[in-house]
Order: C-alpha cells, then sequence, then structure tokens
C-alpha cells in the first residue's frame, strides 16, 4: 500500500511563525520496492479536515516530494493553515495524509505596530534582575483567533492571564542582534477570554546585557532589557484587533534579582508580586487591603498570625500598585526576523541518579550525565530559608567537588523562599553545565524526587541511530550525542559550562556533518549561518566566534592584536556548513542565502594569500593537537600548511556551489583559483620523492582527505600516514583539524582495518580512553582527566566538548555506510557502501532522512569474511550499493550486481533488501 507518512514545512513539524513562504516535503511508505512518485496533489486549507481548500495544486506530474513550493499560494500574516498531499506512483494512488497545521508570523515589516518598551531605568545597567511589564486589556468580543508575536533584548517569559505562552525558554535566543533579532509566534486563542484579560512579561539579561566573553564585559549588546510583543485578535464577528507594546504598559522589578549566563540566579520568591500578570490584580489589591480593615478590627490580639501572613500578601501585592510607566526603546525593526523551529526547550528531564557525601562532607546530586539545562525543585521553608545549589561537571580524583575548571563561572542558582507551603522553581534566564549538583543549603529534608534536571536545546528531531557489538562505541556514540545536546542551544558553542559557551566557528564546523546525522539541525545552522554573514568584517573575513562577541573590544590588547577573525578550519564555517546541509537535505536555498558570504570569505583568503599560500594573524592550526610542543595549545603541522589546504578545500566547494547555482563565471573562476592552489600546495609541501615537507598526522590527513595529495603519490602519502600512527604505537596526536578525518584518510585509502584499529583504541590518546574513564559526553582534551585521576590544567578543561565527537560521522558514512551523492545530494539517491572491518560482530542504525528512514545492518556470518546486510531505501529515493572490494555475492536478493573496477556495485529502487557475500581482502586502492 501507497501511503503519505508525514508532511512538513521547511523540514519542521507544524511549525509555528513562518515568516517566509512555507515550502513543503512528506514521506512515502509502501510496501513495494522501486517506488518512485509519478505525481502529486497538494492542498492547503484553513482547517483540518482541508473542507475549503484555500489553495490546491491539482495533480502535479512531479517526482519532487521534498521542496515543493505552493506556487501562487499567498499567505496572510498571523494566520493557521494545514496542509495535505496524496500521490500516485506507476501503480497505485495514495489517500491524503493526515493534514498538518502551520502558522505564518508577520509577513510584512510594515505590519509592525509595536515598540520595545523597557522597565529598566538607565541606572539598571549594571544589574542583571528581571523586571516585570503588564498590560490589562477588555476584549470586546468572542475571540476566533489569536495570535502573538513576541521578543526581547535580553531574555523574556510571556504570560497572558498567568499562563506562560509557549514551551520555549532562552528566547530570543542569541543572534547579531542588531543585524538579526529572533522573534516568536505562538497562537494564543485559547488563552484570552472576553472581557478582562492580563498580559505579561518577566525580562532578563541573557546574552544581551549580561557578562559575556573573555573579558567579561556587561552590555554587550545595549544596557537595558526590552520586551516587544504584537498581539492579533480576531473576533468572531469578523473584527479586528492588534495590541502592541508601548507606553501604556507599566514596569516593575522582579523576583530574579540576579541572572546570568555563566554565574547562575538568584531568585527571590518573597518579591514575587501575587496576581502581577493576572487581569485581577488590580482587584485583588484592593480586596486585600479591605480583609486586612477587618481583621484588624476584630483581631485584638487573638488573630495576630493572621494578621501577619496577611500582611506578608499585602506586602507583596500592595507593592504592585507602584508601577512604573514602560519607556519606549529604538530598535531597528528591520532585524526582526521569524523564527519557526529549533527553539530552545526543555527536552528531557533525568532524574537525581544518586545523593553524593563526599570525603570533605559536602552532599552532592548526581544525575548520572553531564548535561546543559537546570534543574527544578519543589522545596518547603519558612520565609527568608535558602536553596543553594552549586553545579559542576566532575568530582576530583579523591571524589570532591570540582569546579576549578569552570573558571570564573559561578553556575550558582539561590532560591530564596517565601515561607508558603510548597514552592517549585527552576531558573528562569540560565542555565548551567553540569552533571553534579553540590547542595551547599537546603531547607528541610532533601528528597531525591524532589529534583529533577531540565535538560534544554534548541529542539530538533533525533534523525540519527548508531548500534554496534562493541558497547564502548556505543557509548561513546551516547556521549558524542549528549555533547551535541549540551553545545546546540540556541548556538552551536564548544562548551556549556565555564566562563566561554561562545559561538566557535571551528568546533561547529568540523562537527556539522555528525551533527546532520545525528538530529534534524536545517533550520538550527540555517539561522546561525545568518549570523555568520552578518558579522563578517567589511573584507569578508569570518570571526572566530559568532555572534561576534569579542571584536573590537578595546580591553582586549591582545586578542585585537593577534586577530579576532579569519582562521583557517574556523572562518571555512562560512563555506563548508552550507555545503553540508545541501548535502543532508539537498536544499539550494540554503546555498543561495549563503552565496555572498561564501564568495567574501574566499575573496578575503584570495586578498591576503601571497602566490596562492594562505595564512592571516592568529590561526588555530591544528589546534591542541598532541604533537604540540610542551605547554602549547599549537600542534606541530604549519599553519601555512593547514590554512593553504582549507584555501583550497573551500574554494572547490564555492566552484562547485556556482556550478550548482547556475552561475557559470564564478564556477570557472573559482574552478580556475581551486586548480592554482591545489597546484601550489602539492608544490610547496611535497617533495620530489613525493614525501610531505610536514612529517604530521595531521598534514597526511587533510592531504589526503581534501584530495590535495598528487594521484601518484596518493598511495605513498596513506602509507606515511599510517607509518606516522605505528611511530606513536597506533595512537593519534591530532587535534581540531587532523581528528575528524583521521579515519576517514585512512579507509578510503584502503586502510579499513587501520581505521578501525585507531577507533577502537582504549588507552590514551583515543576515543575510548575517555569513555573507560567514565565520560558522559566528550571532552576538550585527549587527557582532560589523566590514568592517574589529574585532570590537565583547569585554563581549558571541558568535559563536554563536541569536537573530538567529530568522529560520529565516521560511524555513519563508513561503518554503516550512509553516504549523500552530491550528484543528487539528500539521499534523493545515495550511497550505501558499508566498510565492515574485522573488529564488530554487527553494525546497526539508521539515519532518517528528508525522504524518509535509510536502514543498515549487518553482521558477520559464520565463516571467515561473510557478512550478511539488511537495507532500507525510503521509497522516492534510489541508492548505489557497493559491497566491499572482492565481494563474492552469495545472495543479491534480485540486485544486479556489477563489478566497477574490482567493488560489486547495484542501483537499488526503495524496499528492504538482505544480500550476503563474502568479503575479499583489503586494501583497496
Ligand atoms: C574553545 C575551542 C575553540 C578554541 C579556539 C577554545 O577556548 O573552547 O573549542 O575552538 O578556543 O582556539
Amino acid at each position: 500500500m501507497l501511503k503519505v507518512s508525514e508532511i512538513t514545512v521547511q523540514y519542521l513539524d507544524h511549525p509555528v511563525g513562518l515568516g517566509e513562504r512555507p515550502w513543503f516535503g512528506w514521506k512515502l511508505e509502501s510496501d513495494r520496492r522501486n517506488v518512485i512518485q509519478e505525481a502529486y496533489c497538494l492542498e492547503i486549507g484553513a482547517d483540518a479536515a482541508c473542507s475549503q481548500p484555500v489553495w490546491q495544486s491539482g495533480w502535479v506530474e512531479s517526482q519532487e516530494s521534498v521542496h515543493v513550493e505552493a506556487e501562487g499560494f499567498a499567505p496572510e500574516s498571523c494566520t493557521k493553515y494545514y496542509v495535505r498531499v496524496k500521490v500516485r506512483d506507476g501503480q497505485e494512488e495514495s489517500g491524503f495524509c493526515e493534514a498538518a497545521p502551520f502558522v505564518m508570523a508577520i509577513l510584512n515589516q510594515e505590519e509592525w505596530q509595536a515598540r520595545f518598551i523597557t522597565a529598566e531605568r538607565p541606572e539598571d545597567k549594571d544589574s542583571s534582575g528581571s523586571t516585570c511589564l503588564r498590560k490589562e486589556i477588555r476584549l470586546s468580543g468572542e475571540v476566533e483567533s489569536a495570535f502573538v508575536c513576541a521578543t526581547a533584548l535580553g531574555l523574556y517569559h510571556f504570560y497572558i492571564n498567568g499562563e506562560k505562552i509557549g514551551t520555549d525558554e532562552m528566547t530570543p535566543g542569541w543572534t547579531s542582534y542588531k543585524n538579526h533579532l529572533c522573534y516568536q509566534t505562538y497562537e494564543v486563542t485559547e488563552y484570552l477570554k472576553q472581557g478582562d484579560n492580563a498580559l505579561g512579561a518577566m525580562v532578563g539579561a541573557g546574552w544581551y546585557k549580561g557578562k559575556m566573553g573573555f573579558l567579561h564585559l556587561r552590555n554587550n549588546y545595549g544596557e537595558r532589557a526590552a520586551f516587544l510583543m504584537q498581539l492579533l485578535i480576531r473576533y468572531r464577528d469578523g473584527r479586528e484587533e492588534i495590541v502592541v507594546t508601548d507606553d501604556s504598559w507599566t514596569g516593575h522589578d522582579g523576583p530574579v534579582t540576579f541572572s546570568e549566563i555563566y554565574d547562575g540566579e538568584t531568585y527571590d520568591a518573597r518579591l514575587e508580586i501575587d496576581g502581577w500578570n493576572l487581569a485581577e490584580m488590580g482587584q485583588a489589591v484592593e480586596s486585600l487591603a479591605g480583609q486586612q480593615e477587618q481583621v484588624v478590627e476584630s483581631s485584638a490580639g487573638q488573630q495576630v498570625q493572621a494578621v501577619e501572613s496577611l500582611a506578608g500578601q499585602q506586602e507583596r501585592a500592595v507593592n504592585a500598585s507602584d508601577w512604573r510607566p514602560a519607556e519606549m526603546l529604538d530598535f531597528p525593526m528591520s532585524a526582526l526576523c521569524a523564527q519557526a523551529g529549533s527553539k530552545v526547550s526543555v527536552v528531557e528531564t533525568p532524574p537525581v541518579k544518586e545523593i553524593l557525601t563526599t570525603p570533605q562532607g559536602d552532599r552532592v546530586l548526581d544525575f548520572g550525565q553531564n548535561l546543559t539545562g537546570r534543574v527544578q525543585f519543589k522545596v518547603r521553608g519558612n520565609a527568608g530559608d535558602q536553596v543553594r545549589l552549586h553545579f559542576f561537571e566532575t568530582l576530583d580524583a579523591a571524589g570532591n567537588v570540582y569546579t576549578a575548571n569552570l573558571r570564573t563561572a559561578k553556575e550558582e542558582v539561590t532560591y530564596i523562599c517565601k515561607g508558603q507551603g510548597e514552592e517549585l522553581y527552576h531558573p528562569y534566564f540560565s542555565f548551567q553545565g553540569f552533571r553534579y549538583a553540590h547542595v551547599i543549603s537546603w531547607p528541610g529534608e532533601l528528597c531525591p524526587e524532589d529534583i529533577e534536571a531540565q535538560v534544554l536545546h534548541s529542539a530538533m528531531k533525533e534523525t540519527g541511530d548508531f548500534q554496534c557489538s562493541h558497547p564502548l562505541v556505543n557509548q561513546l556514540h551516547h556521549n558524542i550525542r549528549w555533547s551535541m545536546k549540551g553545545n546546540f542551544l540556541d548556538v552551536p558553542t564548544d562548551c556549556p559550562q565555564r566562563d566561554e559557551r561562545m559561538g566557535w566557528t571551528g568546533d561547529a564546523q568540523i562537527f556539522c556533518r555528525t551533527a546532520c546525522y545525528l538530529m534534524n539541525t536545517y533550520t538550527f545552522f540555517a539561522k546561525w549561518l545568518r549570523d555568520v554573514a552578518a558579522d563578517q568584517t567589511p573584507e569578508g573575513g569570518v570571526p572566530h566566534v559568532v555572534p561576534d562577541i569579542i571584536s573590537g573590544k578595546e580591553e582586549d590588547d591582545w586578542l585585537l592584536s593577534q586577530g579576532t577573525h579569519s582562521a583557517a578550519a574556523w572562518a571555512d564555517v562560512a563555506v563548508i556548513n552550507p555545503w553540508n546541509l545541501y548535502l543532508m537535505y539537498g536544499d539550494k536555498t540554503i546555498l543561495e542565502e549563503q552565496y555572498d558570504s561564501m564568495k567574501r570569505w574566499i575573496g578575503f583568503m584570495r586578498d591576503h594569500a601571497v602566490d596562492y599560500i594562505w595564512n592571516y594573524k592568529l590561526q588555530f592550526g591544528d589546534w591542541v593537537a598532541l604533537d604540540a610542543e610542551e605547554g602549547s595549545y599549537f600542534g606541530a603541522t604549519p599553519n601555512d600548511l593547514t590554512c593553504t589546504a582549507y584555501f583550497a578545500h573551500s574554494t572547490d566547494l564555492f566552484a562547485r556551489i556556482a556550478g550548482i547555482l547556475g552561475r557559470g563565471e564564478d564556477a570557472r573562476e573559482y574552478g580556475e583559483l581551486y586548480e592554482k592552489i591545489k597546484e601550489k600546495f602539492r608544490r610547496t609541501f611535497f617533495q620530489e620523492d613525493g614525501k610531505m615537507t610536514a612529517m604530521t598526522q595531521t598534514a597526511h590527513i587533510v592531504a589526503l582527505y581534501f584530495e590535495l595529495v598528487p594521484e601518484e603519490y596518493r598511495m605513498q602519502t596513506a602509507a606515511q600516514l599510517v607509518k606516522l600512527l605505528e611511530k606513536e604505537q597506533g595512537h593519534l596526536v591530532t587535534g581540531f583539524v587532523g581528528t575528524p578525518y583521521f579515519c576517514h584518510a585512512l579507509s578510503r585509502n584502503g586502510y579499513v582495518k587501520e581505521a578501525y584499529e585507531l577507533l577502537l583504541k582504549e588507552d590514551f590518546p583515543s576515543w575510548l580512553y575517555q569513555v573507560k574513564m567514565g565520560a558522559t559526553t566528550i571532552w576538550e582534551h585527549w587527557d582532560g582527566l589523566k590514568p592517574d585521576g589529574t585532570m590537565w590544567s583547569p585554563d581549558m578543561n571541558s568535559f563536554n566538548h563536541y569536537a573530538y565527537g567529530a568522529v560520529g560521522e565516521w560511524l555513519y558514512r563508513v561503518v554503516l555506510g550512509i553516504e549523500a551523492d552530491e550528484r543528487d545530494p539528500g539521499y534523493h539517491h545515495m550511497i550505501i557502501s558499508p566498510q565492515t572491518g574485522d573488529a564488530f560482530a554487527f553494525a546497526k542504525g539508521h539515519y532518517d532522512s528528508v525522504y524518509g528512514t535509510i536502514k543498515v545492518h549487518w553482521e558477520k556470518g559464520q565463516q571467515e569474511g561473510e557478512r550478511r546486510l539488511y537495507i532500507t531505501i525510503p521509497a522516492n529515493t534510489t541508492a548505489d550499493i557497493r559491497l566491499e572490494s572482492g565481494a563474492v555475492i552469495a545472495d543479491a536478493d534480485g540486485l544486479a550486481f556489477v563489478d566497477q573496477a574490482g567493488v560489486m556495485t547495484a542501483v537499488a529502487g526503495s524496499g528492504t533488501y538482505e544480500i550476503s557475500y563474502r568479503k575479499g581482502g583489503e586494501q583497496s586502492c
């Protein structure tokens, strides 16, 4: 049976807040093989039954099922639509799929009537406390539908009639605010009622005005946190009303008295203002005052307690009467950009695994997993009692609290009780990187059930899974996924715990492909790449961190003189990440959108290269490689070499991208440039005897992986890499540049066995060493924790740093062999070519491509070299199935394999296949 199993908009399920014309994609399912869509019929309606379609495609003869535009559909702002589709292939027609809703944001700049408002006074510029803003509105009819668009300079929580709107956290995230500020859209029909309603926002400092960057400077983007909101109400009788933030709102200090990204939060529940976000607030104040009069009259001694508690409540409510008028602030409205997906939310809630008492006598909560987020707890105490928790990643060798690697980040959360029964709290405007929490104070009994961790990250669908017969590798995969979760909190960060947490471009570049296998990162990266472009220097240089929080700070003499932008492998994120998104999702719009940014970056390198050798100011080189000189972070591979290798690679990709987008002239020009750089690279970094000038692992890896090695030297270069590996007794000594591609450089050149051996090394330095040392995420350093239990310098020792997790893509692309085909990307046509090695009894996993789920499972047979391979290829896609070199096929399951230069290859349509073969020997070059 042919079925449409899922329909998405811009690759998202049910997006709310699309700022541009939607495009659609769907997944097909069938129990038949070789299913290719012949035509589709798409409908957009105003209700779930699409009873009155607002747009219909009719039957369109087309195989396209993931980038489908609704030509002529003109959506309206702040409107909810439903979309459904049916398809047919050569044999049958599916029914319509269940209609999926999507909601449009504000589609024209001119529609914005709201102004940013603040309750902060100029003298609050050094405060990281919260402010509350409120307005009461009277609705004059029954509400048919209502949508709100909101954002902040800082962070916000928005409430209607006391209820928090949406499940998003840390909104509007961190962007190059003045160029690109996201706003969120919510459907709020259910929250409003005819008559009196209250709108309220609590606003915090966040990345906007809180302390950020190496120098811990405040007010990096502005001195006053502010809020913006526009609410569109459509009444049943057809009238429309727009409510906006303006100076009719009032403001007050909030109960969050301190909140910083690095340092944590202090919340004084005694400062809560009862009913501040309820319409009854004014009435509540009056009624409390009335009640107190009565109590005072009749009490005369007996009712002292009642009077006190009422007085406490009244104080909190009465304070509300001196709310100050909100002030309007100017901000470039052109920066506003609708955000429909990848918003941060609480994704899971691990419980406390254990409460420990350390040898030093500290009480410590262990969540069993290094994670990023916060805790939520229930507590009972007297007014003024405090909960104080200090978060950290690891215990020291003696089992005591270890916080030195947080550097100056305080990571402390303090909650001050109001003393009214059970109180529930989680931080509002801060997050912590931690596995443990040191309980500094806790009123009453500490029960693990009263506390949970709340993992925060940008909401992205998990798309990949991997398992094999080697438990340590499975744990490695788990650790990679958790480092991704820990560092995809609105921007791709280096680490989530110390006083850094910045969007380091190099880390995001090397990890991008792995990330794309693990989760649907399209919206996440597309948003961040806008900031990469926005923060480029006028010359096209790409900052080391995006959003660029470090440039232009005169206080930082060292960085200013060394350079805050344009390091090889870091800045190349501008080209490599859009390219990866294109490969993984097949989407050309990302290439269009980033085209100028890429071109400017290549231009920057060209302008600063000397005779095609590129190098520039501060380079990180093969960062933290172990072949560095004692005490240095910079690996031994010369910068000229790594820089020029990346110059060549990015230029090559750019020329190909220009070709894909039909920009022939650029394709030619940059294709020629690439040839020249490659030629120069070869002449400079290879000697006449074919040896490389730099005898480092990384030099050989990049030359091989970026295909810069003259063909006649390829075997020799690969063999030399193996020798360099042997010299270290099979260990890598590579850093950020060499590590991601090490296994690829080996397995692509016939050294599959060696690649597996490298992956499976268990002693230092290796991926599995950290696993054996109990890691639950990826470490920044190969020896973050040394075999004797001592640690790497606390200066720079994150235990949640995804960079070395970039090996994850090798598990998917090579062990499972699920590979995109550049000529037909997005897995519309794919290459399935698992390299099974000899180390695992089985490996299995899947990748949920935009067309559907691709599955690969292989296992060893009874006889030496025997393999059984199970493959599922989604409907409306095709694959080249390539068996390992020299394979002798026992069962082809109906596929017609042909020998292509020693590799048995079959073209397969969709469906499930079980193939048996016997592996040939290794060495396929
Ligand atoms: C970060 C890295 C980053 C590097 C650049 C470090 O402090 O944590 O991951 O790429 O600096 O040198």
